[in-house]
């Protein structure tokens, strides 16, 4: 169930099951985050430039506001010599089947040698909390760095799928099976957007936050078709300040780095209440709010 082009399209998304949004946020303590090394674009000349006591005082007031919000925060550990584990998007693809109250999640296979032993902190961390644990076949090759580049659509039973730099495309054969859901590709072809999440931001079920250069023409075409509205971001803030990085847990409030202006316009206009924090020193290892957490039901 892989959908690649806009004319393969067999669906409408109101004939997706309809399926809750997560009410549970993981998050990794910044205790060892730093940029360390360098496997993106926007780490290069970060090197050791890392401000801890910011970062801890930045990560905070992530956390603080999903607590305000609501949602139900836990937490794990950092772990010395694994600088990028805070980014808890990546490890794994939780997913859940309300048909059968099923929750699991899908182990990443890291694109990077030094992200590699992240994995199995967070394999721990959910079989203990009782979700089934699944990993994709050794006969499977490529990385898939999870949610960073897999993306349930709001309130339904899909998932978008980016691909290109860290993510292979011949995962998602397995991802769809293992998770029952259709998988809509989206290919990435600028480095800076290393990762679906640094580009598209689905805000609700009809809406989303996308930059869209960051996609060949039927990603941008596949994107329009299943949301109605989309809000795009214009390359500096996407570039720089990774505005589609950014969260929309409830339908309402969207969390996003501070200064983006004008994502933070087009985002009152359509009617969402932005929530502006500042990320800069995790902007460093190239991330922001929407990889500092893990959803999951
Ligand atoms: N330095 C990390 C990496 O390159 C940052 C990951 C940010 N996560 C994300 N989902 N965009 O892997």
């Amino acid at each position: 169930m892989l959908y690649r082009t806009p004319s393969a399209l067999d669906f409408d998304l109101t004939h997706r099951p309809a399926m809750e949004r997560p009410g549970r946020v993981l998050m990794t303590t910044p205790d060892y985050f730093d940029v360390a090394y360098v496997i993106n674009p926007h780490m290069e000349g970060r090197t050791g430039t890392v401000d801890k006591t910011e970062a801890l005082r930045q990560w905070q007031a992530v956390r603080e506001t999903y607590d305000a919000l609501g949602l139900d925060v836990h937490l794990l550990d950092g772990v010395a010599g694994l600088p990028d584990m805070v980014f808890c998007a990546n490890q794994t693809l939780p997913y859940y089947d309300p048909q059968n109250d099923q929750r699991g999640v899908v182990l990443g296979r890291m694109h990077a040698e030094e992200r590699r032993e992240e994995v199995p902190y967070f394999a721990g961390f959910f079989s203990e909390h009782g979700h089934d644990v699944r990993e994709l076949s050794d006969a499977i090759e490529g990385s898939f760095e999870g949610m960073g580049d897999a993306i349930w659509h709001p309130g339904r039973r899909l998932l978008w799928g980016g691909h290109g730099v860290r993510t292979a495309p011949a995962v998602y054969d397995a991802v769809s099976e293992m998770t029952g859901a259709p998988v809509v590709l989206l290919e990435l072809v600028d480095d800076d957007f290393y990762h679906l999440d640094t580009c598209f931001c689905p805000l609700e079920e009809d809406t989303a936050l996308v930059y869209p250069g960051a996609f060949t023409d039927d990603g941008r075409a596949l994107i329009q078709r299943l949301f109605e509205h989309t809000i795009e971001v214009p390359a500096v803030e996407a570039r720089e300040k990774l505005a589609c990085n950014a969260h929309c847990p409830d339908g309402e409030h969207v969390l996003i780095q501070r200064g983006c202006e004008v994502a933070l316009e087009q985002l009152t206009a359509a009617g969402f209440t932005p929530v502006e924090l500042e990320t800069g020193e995790f902007l460093k290892a190239g991330g922001s709010v929407f990889c500092m957490k893990l959803m999951f039901w």
